[in-house]
């Protein structure tokens, strides 16, 4: 939840912001100019998820999560990343959510250079909400990064300014893990935001 990175910005107040030790810890880091906490985009060597937006934030202690008193510092904090309104897990994916399928249940991932950021969710609707806080989000890729990210069995949800189709599905994997495995790409769904 990283809360003790968040409540020593907060004691220390803006000269700390601008000096805050922690790479990935609420600070200079979650903002458009660092993608959100994920300034490698997820096909990039030693990538890491810069956020979670999902219903347990307490089994994901080493990631920012958007839940609690981290919205309400965002709220204060002019970062540009906004918690989503409605909590995680509360809104169905639907058709007439704003979004219209490109592309569905992929081995690769896309890849392009308007990449914005990149963090982990329970589910689609769940990155389609963070798209929607995040100034200029305009398509969102979900998927499973199998055997990546610590082999978290939680979808990958990143974020890209213009659509794209499967023709920039070309991230498949191929990244070896610390323990020697190597990754792969499935279900990667592509959602452009109308
Ligand atoms: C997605 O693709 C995998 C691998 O090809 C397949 O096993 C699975 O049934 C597909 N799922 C859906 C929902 O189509
Ligand atoms: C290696 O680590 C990944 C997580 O990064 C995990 O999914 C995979 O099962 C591990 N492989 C072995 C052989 O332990």
């Amino acid at each position: 939840m990283r809360v003790t990175t968040l409540l020593a910005t907060l004691l220390a107040g803006s000269a700390a912001i601008a000096a805050s030790p922690s790479p990935r810890g609420l600070g200079p880091n979650l903002n458009a100019g660092n993608h959100y906490g994920a300034p490698t985009p997820p096909w990039g060597p030693g990538a890491h998820p810069g956020w979670y937006f999902g219903k347990h934030p307490e089994a994901h202690p080493g990631l920012t999560c958007l839940s609690g008193l981290i919205c309400g510092i965002l709220k204060l904090l002019p970062l540009g990343l906004q918690c989503p309104k409605t909590p995680p897990g509360t809104t169905p994916s639907t058709p007439s959510d704003g979004y219209t399928q490109t592309f569905s249940n992929l081995s690769g991932a896309t890849q392009a250079g308007d990449y914005m950021t990149f963090g982990l969710v329970d589910t689609v609707a769940d990155c389609k909400a963070m798209c929607n806080t995040v100034p200029g989000c305009g398509f969102v890729n979900t998927y499973h990064d199998v055997n990546g990210k610590n082999g978290s069995p939680l979808l990958t949800c990143s974020l890209f300014r213009n659509c794209h189709t499967a023709a920039d599905a070309t991230n498949t994997g191929g990244q070896t893990q610390p323990n020697g495995s190597v990754n792969h790409i499935a279900n990667s769904d592509g959602w452009c935001k109308a």
